[in-house]
């Protein structure tokens, strides 16, 4: 975490852009933390912001009990940016007029004040922003003027002529606001003075002396999945700590082709990790023989997968105090945009399912952390592209993708398409353009001909997505060749499949995974 006075703190007024103004701030490696309005200026002052944003939100001013600050903020001399509701609520405080009930959404032509600060190096040309608001200010409070205009919009921005209190109200933090990204880092540096410092080396260090001072000189475990969070985690604590970290890694015998080679090769051989692997598709398989219903499957896999945990993290760390999980920043976010304060705090997800009452407290290294910082800071502790760029994949692993019953056959069926259209993704140097990939085994068979003969046999269908965040998601517009290859490898390499099909169902309304 950065020192008081360099970082920025965003006051979550309901935005669904709340994390998206967090992570422009980031990539202009400043550190930002998203926190709730009910902050009192006592708290903030005492978090110490070198500049305050107010999010917008979809509450009116002109409502009852909606999102406020305190209004001490407005002369706590921190310098204060208002997007949209955070701006009317600028606005409303210091006696100038919000216009309620003139919805505008979409795109609008802003002329700005060059000479503003906000604007630095964009005034004398029409700039194309992002609006989605009800209500709009109308007229600047005094002590205030007008900064920027569209044709419906007299205060699309205003600026205080005595402090550095600013408010837009269009989004800057939304691509389609084109020079948004100039417009924040303006208000960081120029307004607020701030620096760019946040930078994934000089979170690694601070993170390393935080971890050592955590575990002081107790044994540490580490339940490693394969994928980018516990990897990047583990990386980390290794460093801080090296031998006092052990790594469990559970082969449940659901997992891709060569992923628990990968894996071993990996944290073993090339970081020098104590990796304990357990072989445990016994344990997995036959509590799911019989079982079609994808809910209860993921039950199953996950009791499991705690029982076999606790057994193997009783042994090998029968003297460990603590446990590292890979927590991301989005699942600790305090934030009113997902339903209300209290109601909403997310205090940790359990990336292997983890009951809470394991002996151990959490190491959770990357808590403040997005997912593309987590992959910049995997490789700054030297963790292999091929790791730190993976595609996602389910903790239930290839369970969920064996559509119905699961058994050893369907999942090897399954293990040995999946891994032709990933080597073929890749081939065609497409994996780092798609979000996530997987092969699923449809429950049914078709009829074809293969030879002279007429089979009857399995369906593989193909799955690809583009997404930012995996919350929505669009099927990826493959070149007809690559379908055509990965389709001809499978059907004659993989026993038993006789049709493939490409899924090109959007999220929403599909999932990305089947089940
Ligand atoms: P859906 O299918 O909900 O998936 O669109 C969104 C993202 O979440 C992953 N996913 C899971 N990850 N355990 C996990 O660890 C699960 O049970 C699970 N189900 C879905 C999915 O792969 C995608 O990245």
């Amino acid at each position: 975490m950065e020192k008081s006075g360099s970082r920025v703190l965003i006051i979550d007024l309901g935005s669904q852009y709340a994390q998206l103004i967090a992570r422009r701030i980031r990539e202009e490696h400043v550190y930002c933390e998203i926190h709730p309005p009910d902050r009192s200026i006592e708290w903030i002052r005492a978090w110490g912001p070198g500049a305050v944003i107010l999010s917008g939100g979809p509450a009116s001013v002109y409502d009852e009990g909606v999102p406020g600050v305190d209004p001490g903020l407005l002369g706590a001399g921190i310098p204060l940016l208002g997007i949209c509701y955070g701006m009317q609520l600028i606005a409303e405080n210091e006696g100038g007029r919000v216009l309620p009930g003139q919805r505008e959404y979409g795109p609008a032509d802003l002329t700005a004040d060059g000479a503003s600060g906000l604007f630095h190096g964009l005034g004398g040309r029409s700039l194309r922003v992002w609006c989605s608001h009800g209500d709009h200010v109308d007229a600047a409070p005094p002590g205030y003027r007008a900064i920027a205009s569209t044709p419906t919009l007299p205060v699309a921005a205003f600026r205080a002529e005595d402090r550095e209190i600013y408010g837009v109200q269009f989004h800057p933090e939304v691509a389609h606001t084109e020079q948004g990204a100039e417009i924040i880092s303006n208000f960081l540096f120029r307004i607020a003075g701030l620096s760019p410092t946040w930078t994934p080396g000089v979170f690694v260090e601070e993170a390393v002396g935080r971890i050592r001072e955590r575990a002081g000189g107790e044994a540490v475990i580490c339940g490693l999945s394969g994928g980018v969070d516990s990897s990047v985690a583990a990386a980390l604590v290794h460093r801080a700590i090296g031998d006092q970290l052990t790594c469990v890694f559970i082969d449940t015998g659901l997992l891709r082709k060569g992923e628990r080679e990968g894996v071993e090769r990996t944290f073993r051989r090339h970081m020098g990790i104590r990796l304990i692997v357990v072989p445990a598709a016994h344990e997995f398989l036959p509590p799911l023989a019989g079982e079609a219903d994808p809910e209860r499957k993921r039950r199953i896999i996950g009791n499991t997968f705690i029982r076999v945990f606790e057994q193997v993290a009783g042994e090998a760390g029968s003297d460990a105090r603590f446990l590292v999980q890979g927590t991301l920043y989005p699942d600790v976010i305090e934030s009113v945009s997902t339903g209300g304060p209290s109601a909403t705090i997310k205090t940790h997800h359990n990336v292997g399912g983890l009951p809470d009452d394991m002996p151990f407290t959490l190491i959770e290294p990357l808590r403040e952390l997005f997912k593309d910082e987590v992959r910049e800071v995997g490789r700054v502790l030297g963790l292999p592209e091929a790791f730190v760029g993976r595609h996602p994949f389910p903790g239930p692993g290839l369970a969920v993708r064996v559509l119905g019953e699961v058994s050893e056959a369907r999942v090897a069926t399954l293990r040995e398409a999946d891994a032709i259209y990933m080597e073929e993704i890749r081939r065609a140097g497409l994996y780092d353009e798609i979000w996530q990939a997987f092969a699923v085994l449809l429950p049914v068979r078709s009829v074809g001909v293969m030879g002279d003969a007429r089979t009857y046999e399995h369906v593989v269908a193909l799955r690809a997505v583009t997404s930012r965040d995996g919350m929505t998601a669009d099927w990826y517009p493959f070149p007809p060749e690559v379908l055509a290859t990965v389709s001809a490898r499978i059907i004659n390499e993989v026993p038993g499949v006789n049709r493939v099909t490409y899924d090109v169902s959007s999220k929403p309304p599909a999932t990305i995974e089947w089940e």
